[in-house]
């Protein structure tokens, strides 16, 4: 299944190594930097999960933890499930083909969700409605763990993210017919809908960042 058009299939085989030679190790930093703070939760949602080497972290980050793993490339999801094959781990792991814009969630049931280099595949507009539909998924205090790309505020490093986020997307949109163009500014849109930083670190000059946010979700009081 190809979601809106956009197919990561044939990427699905490369993608480890075209990573490692655009920006060697520090995606990698990103995704794995801030997992273990994870450890405690029970039901994690992982959107645009990829190959799975994230995945595979986190199930031994979060070793109590169920798993929801949707993803729109059913090549990436079987590489996702072929990494984890001989693991336990496996077990706690659902895998879904299916294209976030579409899909839907239940009410109040993660404590966590992971978007990883993911958010930045949508429009602005695209991104508000993915964490509006997340958010109404999460427990109260959920955390949102978030790595992607960054565009830093001036100089020398913002000209060069400019090239690299020019160059990224023209290249994703050849090969997987993504039409987003322009990094969305995810992180402003997860603190908008209620979401505080708790920490983060970058990478690249601050070309690749890796965040945890925290749901400032205040429980809801009925009248009586
Ligand atoms: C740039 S890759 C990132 C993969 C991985 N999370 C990482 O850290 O590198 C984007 C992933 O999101 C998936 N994806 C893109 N658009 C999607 C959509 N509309 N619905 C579901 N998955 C989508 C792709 O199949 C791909 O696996």
């Amino acid at each position: 299944m190809n979601v809106r058009s956009v197919n990561f299939d044939p990427l699905a085989r490369w993608y480890r190594a075209l990573e490692f030679l655009a920006f060697g190790r520090d995606l990698e930093r990103a995704r794995f930097c801030l997992l273990d703070r994870l450890a405690d939760c029970e039901e994690i949602l992982v959107l645009g999960e990829g190959d799975g080497r994230c995945l595979a972290r986190l199930v031994q980050a979060a070793p109590r933890a169920r798993v929801r793993c949707l993803d729109g490339s059913a090549a990436m999801l079987a590489r996702a499930a072929a990494r984890l094959a001989e693991q336990p781990a496996r077990s706690r792991v659902s895998f879904e083909q299916a294209d976030i814009l579409a899909a839907t969630f239940p009410a109040a049931s993660y404590d966590a969700v992971v978007t990883c280099f993911f958010l930045d595949c949508f429009t602005a507009a695209e991104v508000e409605g993915i964490v509006a539909r997340v958010a109404a998924s999460l427990r109260p205090g959920a955390r949102w763990l978030f790595a992607d790309f960054a565009i830093p505020p001036r100089g020398f490093a913002r000209m060069r993210a400019q090239i690299w986020l020019g160059s990224l997307y023209a290249f994703f949109g050849w090969r997987t017919g993504l039409a987003t163009r322009r990094l969305p500014p995810s992180e402003t849109i997860l603190r908008a809908a209620g979401f505080v930083s708790e920490a983060a670190r970058e990478f690249q000059g601050g070309l690749i960042r890796g965040e945890l946010f925290r749901h400032r979700l205040a429980p809801v009081v009925t009248a009586t």
